[in-house]
Order: structure tokens, then C-alpha cells, then sequence
């Protein structure tokens, strides 16, 4: 049996010495660009990349300005084409829909349950009739659905699931984490979660193909070898979405900025390393 949580979910702890002394070496250095370092440094930003992409069992880690960027990087770089319906439950946060629309697709709502988890007979129903390629599953409030019926509706319709994961970090499903279910998770920072950086997100998944586009949509101009947990360069060089007219129309600033993401990183070793609750 865990015990309950009995902080404040708004009084945060403060950080602790590890964090504070890697935000302050980058604040000392004046190097606060993720790309700016010098000869042989990983950035911060790439330090967390590899140490989240570890803890969370994912080939590749990207990390971002939010877990909301997170999404729209993951449905943009999946090749989401303009006005396509999105699958994604009725009870989540605004940013979910928000990156939908931010990335040209259309939410499709799907009803929940009791227990606050997406229905699943809605979702069947909806997959069906709607015929839509995606579904970016909002876990809400640290509740899973049941992952593997989820999994059998995702096969037989053939969609392409993105785990929003802000609420659902370190959580598993019969031992599987979280967020390795699809094609991507997306976690959040921000913080209000269970990392706290201030602001931040993460993007992680096993696709090569798909994570080199992401890195490079999420405004990495063409530096994809100063990430940490980052597809080799080869995956970059053959990829069309390198090619200067697609980045201009679908990328964005979403950059991780090295002090928070060096917060981040710190608190990741007094928090995330304790063993998992049954896993
Ligand atoms: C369920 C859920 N998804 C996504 C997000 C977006 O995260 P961020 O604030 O880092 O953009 C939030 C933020 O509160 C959230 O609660």
C-alpha cells in the first residue's frame, strides 16, 4: 500500500541543492540558449533529454517549451494533414484541444466514464464512424484506462496514438509505462506536475523517423547533434521535412531553455530515481 499524498499542490517543495547548483552554473555562464555551448558541453537541455529518455524506456527524448508544444510537435511531425479529425477525450485541459487546433487538425470529443478514463465503447464507436487516423489519448487526473482493451481499439482501427501524459508521469499499465503505448507521450514540467521546472515539456518515442522530425519542427535549426537522446545524423540527412519550405510552414520555437530544463534534470534524480510503486 502507497501512501496518500498529504503535500500542497500548491505550495511546492523547494529545490534541492543538485537543481540549484545546475541552474545557477548556467545562469553564471550567460550561455542560456540550448544550442549555445561550447566545445564538447552537453547542454542541459540534452542532459535531461538522456536522462528522461532512460528512466522512461524510450529510444529518443525531445525536450520542449511545454508539454501543450509536446502535442502539437507530435501531431504536426506525425503528419496530421490540415482540418483532420483528432480523436481525444471530453474531460482534459484545454491545451490538449488547443494543440489540435494549433497543429490544423479538428477535435473529435470522446465521452469518459465514471472513473474520469476515456469510454471505450465511445471510442470504438467514434473510431468507426469517423474513420480518423489519430487518437491523442489525454490521461486525466493520474487515472489509466485499460491500456490494453485501449491497445486492441488502436490495432483494429489502425490509429496512430499520442499519449498525453501530464498527469500520468511515472505511471504504468501492467508494468508498461505510461506514454510508450503509441507513437509518442508527452509529459509536462510545468509546475504544477510531478517535475518541476517552472515550465517544460517532453516529447519521447521509439521512432526514429518520426523524433528527427520532431527535433527538427521544434526549432532546433538544423543543431539535432547537440540533443541528448537524438536519432543518428544519417535518419536526419534522408528526412523531407528538413527541407527549408516545410520547416518554414510547420515549425515553431519550442526550445527548451537550459536553466529550467537544468532544474528539471536536478529534481529528476531526488524524485523520479525512488522506485516506482509496484514497478
Ligand atoms: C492534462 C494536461 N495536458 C496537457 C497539459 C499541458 O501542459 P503545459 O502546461 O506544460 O503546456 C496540461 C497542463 O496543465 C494538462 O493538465
Amino acid at each position: 500500500m502507497t501512501k496518500p499524498f498529504a503535500g500542497d499542490f500548491t505550495l511546492q517543495e523547494g529545490l534541492d541543492d543538485s537543481a540549484i547548483a545546475a541552474a545557477t552554473r548556467v545562469l553564471k555562464s550567460g550561455r542560456l540558449h540550448r544550442y549555445n555551448t561550447a566545445p564538447g558541453e552537453l547542454s542541459e537541455a540534452a542532459q535531461l533529454e538522456q536522462a528522461y529518455a532512460q528512466y522512461q524506456g524510450a529510444h529518443y527524448c525531445l525536450a520542449c517549451a511545454s508539454g501543450g508544444y509536446a502535442m502539437t510537435i507530435a501531431l504536426r511531425a506525425s503528419g496530421l494533414e490540415p482540418g483532420e479529425v483528432v480523436l481525444t477525450n471530453g474531460f482534459t485541459l484545454a491545451p490538449v484541444p488547443g494543440a489540435i487546433a494549433a497543429a490544423g487538425g479538428k477535435p473529435l470529443l470522446v465521452e469518459i466514464t465514471d472513473n474520469l478514463v476515456i469510454d471505450l465503447d465511445d471510442l470504438e464507436r467514434k473510431a468507426k464512424q469517423s474513420g480518423a487516423r489519430y487518437l491523442l489519448l489525454s490521461n486525466m487526473r493520474g487515472h489509466l484506462v485499460d491500456m490494453e482493451r485501449l491497445s486492441g481499439i488502436v490495432q483494429r482501427h489502425g490509429l496512430i496514438l499520442i499519449e498525453d501524459c501530464a498527469h500520468t508521469m511515472g505511471a504504468a499499465w501492467n508494468g508498461r509505462k505510461s506514454g510508450n503505448f503509441g507513437l509518442a507521450g508527452c509529459f509536462s514540467t510545468q509546475t504544477y506536475k510531478h517535475l518541476n521546472s517552472g515550465e517544460g515539456g517532453l516529447l519521447t518515442s521509439d521512432d526514429a523517423e518520426f523524433m528527427a522530425r520532431a527535433i527538427i519542427l521544434s526549432g532546433s535549426y538544423m543543431l539535432y547533434q547537440r540533443h541528448g537522446a537524438t536519432p543518428s545524423a544519417d535518419v536526419f540527412e534522408r528526412d523531407p521535412a528538413r527541407d527549408p519550405q516545410h520547416v518554414r510552414t510547420h515549425g515553431q520555437s519550442a526550445r527548451r531553455d537550459p536553466a529550467a530544463a537544468a532544474v528539471a534534470a536536478g529534481r529528476q534524480y531526488r524524485t523520479l530515481e525512488r522506485p516506482l510503486p509496484g514497478g
